[in-house]
């Protein structure tokens, strides 16, 4: 009987459903926790649509999900009831400032690996359709090192690594540049400095975290900038806008602006294999669902 395993299968071989992803996929990670990812994130999305991307900023922070906090969003759905099949894409996704869409994250969902089989479908029909209709595709993920992290991150191809300048940010974000080096299809790593003091800081940090992983895992890391530590980007989360439209001109702002030209997300690129990634990722689960399905 061919049944809904069926379906899957075929769709992981690529027979049921095209791959035509276009979308750049890009997912913004850290080793510890509250160093500036979802600021960052936000601010990067800011910036793609402003350059004229089609851009859309995925709250993959399945843990604690809180885009729609940080700018003022007050959504109804999110991601839970899409894969739940309680709400399509298009009542999903919600407007942002600039002209970004957000697609709100599930708090409480911690697992991806744990979904049923119709919800990695729903998810999968989704993401395919995300990287169809846009040109980025930004993924704020939670911190530290997780499954769920991993795969976002090892899906996306693309990985911003956001530290600070303390070391334990610092360890931590060497520690998942080390679990990345050992994936076999490793995504490419950025990295970005926040809250720095001083220029000499950042690259203090950023040369001496490219060295050792270039020395002692073979992993190449990109330098793309830093962002300085100030005062405004609290403000502006308390005040629920992001810092970069309530002061465009202050020292993170124009870092965040820096950040997203050395990222090239001021010009579309062509996509990297999400959707691939996913299905392959998926695929052993798949086929065995298939094989106890008959
Ligand atoms: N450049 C900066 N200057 C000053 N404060 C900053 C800066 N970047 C981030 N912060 C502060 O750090 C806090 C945490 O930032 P954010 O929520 O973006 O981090 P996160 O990495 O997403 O955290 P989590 O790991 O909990 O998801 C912000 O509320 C803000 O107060
Ligand atoms: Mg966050």
């Amino acid at each position: 009987m061919r049944d809904q395993a069926w379906r899957l299968r075929m769709m992981v071989e690529e027979k049921v459903v095209p791959v035509r992803g276009r979308a750049r996929v890009i997912a913004v990670t850290s080793g510890k926790g509250g160093v500036g990812k979802t600021n960052i994130s936000v601010g990067l999305a800011l910036a793609a649509a402003a350059s004229g991307l089609r851009t859309v900023l995925l709250d993959g922070d399945l843990g604690l999900a809180n885009i729609d906090v940080l700018l003022d969003l007050h959504p109804k759905r999110n991601l839970g009831h899409l894969i739940d099949g309680r709400a399509t894409l298009e009542e999903v996704l919600i407007n942002a400032p600039g002209g970004v869409k957000v697609l709100p994250g599930a708090s409480g969902l911690t697992n991806v690996a744990d979904l049923g089989l119709l919800q990695k479908q729903r998810l999968l029909d989704a993401v395919g359709r995300l990287v169809e209709e846009f040109d980025l595709v930004l993924i704020d993920t939670g911190a530290g090192i997780s499954r769920a992290v991993l795969d976002l991150c090892i899906c996306a191809g693309e990985v911003l690594v956001v530290t600070t300048p303390e070391p334990t940010a610092i360890v931590d974000a060497y520690a998942m540049l080390k679990v990345f080096s050992k994936e076999e299809d490793a995504p490419r790593n950025w990295l970005v400095v926040n809250q720095v003091l001083s220029r000499g800081e950042a690259q203090q940090v950023s040369s001496r975290m490219i060295g050792l992983a270039h020395q002692f895992l073979g992993h190449e890391i990109r330098d793309c900038g830093a962002i300085f530590q100030d005062p405004r980007v609290s403000a502006s989360v308390r005040k629920r806008q992001h810092f970069s439209l309530s002061y465009p001109s202050c020292p993170a702002a124009r870092g965040v602006r820096d950040l997203a030209r050395n990222l090239g997300l001021s010009r579309r690129q062509g996509s990297q294999g999400f959707l691939q990634r996913i299905k392959v990722l998926w695929s052993g689960d798949l086929s065995s669902a298939h094989e106890r399905s008959v």
